[in-house]
């Protein structure tokens, strides 16, 4: 069994760099599952209807969210009903959505749970309790897991791939938008990539116009930041799940930008 998970889309460049890059990675991978990051989706900040609409036409079958869940307020008329989106699982009792969700493709469902990290972040309730109530209800329903832990620091990544070794399939990180390169099979079997990286525009700051980003580290006066355009680079995983224990086999990096394939 096979995952395509793909990192945050950012914007309209993003958007367009998923429609140019899955159909090939779909008939060269033949993911069973395809889950990307939704977050930045409209205009790098949360995801509307539209979009979510358009993401699930273009052949994704799970969204996951993060810190940027809120950003557009019409989020708060869908997320209660759209069962193929979460959100961190780690906000309080109460917010809107689902931190958890199962995707069922050709009879085969795998669990999708959002957790966000609390360092540089919000103070959320901890992500590895909540981690380990969610694995333990997931897994009477199902062997394959899959947790893409939304979070800043590289630390608090590889601890929650270390909490969760053996437990789930794999654990993916995302929030950062840079790829990074230590993706392996833990001991026990899960899959872990400390992030995943991003899909959109390759020339910004983490997907925003550069210069405005620039400017606030230079000036440290407040500055609006748009997304960027131009060109776009796409960034995901392609994992390969044991079909006896569901655990994790191998996990891949893809990279590929505008001016040709990087890494696949
Ligand atoms: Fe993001
Ligand atoms: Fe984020």
């Amino acid at each position: 069994m096979r995952i395509l998970f793909i990192g945050d889309i950012v914007g309209s460049v993003g958007r367009k760099a998923l429609k140019t890059c899955l159909p090939k990675l779909k008939t060269k991978y033949n993911p069973h599952w395809i889950i990307a990051n939704g977050e930045n989706a409209a205009a790098g900040r949360g995801i509307t209807a539209a979009i979510t609409k358009e993401l699930f036409e273009q052949g994704v079958h799970g969204i996951t969210m993060g810190n940027h869940t809120w950003d557009q307020k019409e989020i708060f008329d869908f997320i209660d009903k759209e069962e193929r989106m979460v959100r961190p699982a780690n906000f309080p009792a109460g917010t809107p959505g689902r931190g958890y969700t199962y995707i069922k493709v050709k009879d085969a469902e795998l669990a999708i749970i959002n957790l966000q990290g609390r360092t540089f972040l919000p103070p959320l309730d901890c992500p590895f309790e909540k981690a380990n109530e969610l694995v333990e209800q997931a897994k009477k329903r199902t062997k394959y897991v899959l947790v893409d832990f939304h979070a800043e620091a590289t630390s608090e990544k590889l601890a929650m791939g270390w909490h969760l070794d053996g437990k789930v399939s794999a654990v993916v990180g995302t929030h950062t938008h840079v790829q990074t390169n230590d993706e392996r099979v833990l001991p026990q079997g899960t899959a872990y990539v400390t992030d995943v990286g991003m899909v959109g525009p390759r020339d910004g700051i983490l997907g925003m116009e550069r210069v405005a980003v620039m400017q606030k580290f230079k000036t440290q006066l407040p500055v609006r930041f748009v997304v960027d355009e131009g060109k776009w680079h796409f960034h995901a995983v392609c994992i390969d799940l044991d079909t006896a224990t569901g655990l994790g086999k191998k996990i891949q990096l893809i990279r590929m930008d505008e001016d040709g394939v990087l890494f696949e």
